[in-house]
């Protein structure tokens, strides 16, 4: 992969050429189609360092890496290792007990690729969106670096995202509409998937709808990536805020959650604005109606009759279970390219 970063380190997929991802995607449907396994990476260690809580992240890592040969190492700071300082310049007199600049030197001197999640802080936006401490891990790392989910991208997410649609739509992909549905939830989430959702559909060439309402509108610079990604594979993407009519035209339905840019200046309105005046904007079966059977995704985990209903989510238009066994043969065909199996 021709990233701007050492080889084999992936942070987002924008820094891919799409016939990479394509190429990424078809060996992902041959290991998947052959139920591929090898000892061939036996002795490589992969490391996974969690900031934040995972299900589908850390197992489906751990199951690609096993099925390769691989063994795995799984690092949460503050819960059986010590607590991790992400801020720099900072005095370290308080409850962090370690550095993540050494920490990630260290571990870069014992495993082969490291795995990270970050987390969104939710307190400063421009921090959340640009990724600079994962940039930063990055170059005190001397492996290859995967991002796990950041604050701005969830890059092995939108692959098996992508592959799912191409399990769905085939060669009638370009043809077919993407929605991208905001959902409300208890709690601001960060914009990390939608961006990422939104990056990957594009580059399928479909036809790409944002629906969620005005406040809720994704950051320029990964909107107009979008679009430039739309446009270089001949679909578009539009942006409609009335939620009937964001969903008439969907062969699928995206639903995400995630908190509005106000949420930085204003925290209370957003909330408010999330959990009252958008609280009806949970995908049921009225919202499914508005559509001609189209399929749902959700990356997980969900709040059941919070962002989606029971009689959707159980649906056999619901395919988000696919999704999250698709993160596993995704990242096995990462892993499978960057040990040169
Ligand atoms: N979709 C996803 O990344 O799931 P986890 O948070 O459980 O890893």
């Amino acid at each position: 992969m021709t990233t701007p970063y050492p080889s084999g380190t992936l942070l987002d997929t924008a820094d891919c050429s799409t016939d990479e991802l394509e190429a990424l995607l078809e060996l992902a449907s041959h290991l998947k189609s052959t139920g591929f396994r090898t000892q061939k990476a036996a002795g490589n260690m992969l490391g996974l360092l969690f900031f934040n809580s995972s299900l589908r992240t850390r197992v489906s890592f751990e199951t690609a890496a096993v099925q390769l040969g691989a063994s795995t190492s799984h690092i949460q700071p503050g819960s059986g290792s010590w607590p991790l300082e992400t801020d720099f310049g900072t005095v370290m007199d308080g409850d962090k007990t370690e550095h993540v600049k050494e920490a990630v030197a260290v571990l870069s001197r014992y495993c082969d690729v490291l795995g990270v999640r970050l987390f969104a802080g939710m307190q400063d936006y421009e921090t959340d969106l640009s990724d600079a401490l994962m940039k930063e891990i990055v170059k005190y790392a001397d492996v290859p670096v995967l991002n796990l989910e950041s604050g701005a991208a969830h890059p092995f997410q939108s692959l098996a995202d992508w592959l799912t649609l191409r399990e769905l739509f085939g060669q009638d992909i370009k043809d077919k509409t993407f929605v991208l549905r905001w959902a409300p939830h208890p709690k601001p989430l960060p914009m990390a998937v939608p961006n990422s959702a939104l990056q990957i559909a594009a580059r399928a060439g479909m036809n790409v709808v944002l629906n969620c309402p005005e406040e809720y509108l994704l950051d320029d610079r990964f909107t107009e990536s979008a679009e430039n990604f739309a446009q270089e594979a001949g679909g578009n993407l539009s942006v409609v805020h009335d939620q009937d009519a964001g969903m008439q035209d969907a062969d699928v339905v995206y639903v995400k959650s995630w908190g509005a840019p106000l949420l930085y200046s204003s925290p209370d309105s957003e909330q408010k604005l999330r959990t009252t005046k958008y609280q009806n904007w949970t995908v049921d079966s009225h919202a499914m109606d508005q559509t001609s059977d189209a399929k749902v995704m959700h990356c997980l985990p969900v709040r059941r009759n919070v962002v989606i209903t029971d009689e959707v989510l159980d649906s056999k238009n619901a395919v988000h279970i696919d999704q999250a066994e698709n993160r596993m043969h995704v990242q096995k065909a990462w892993l499978h390219q960057l040990w040169n199996i």
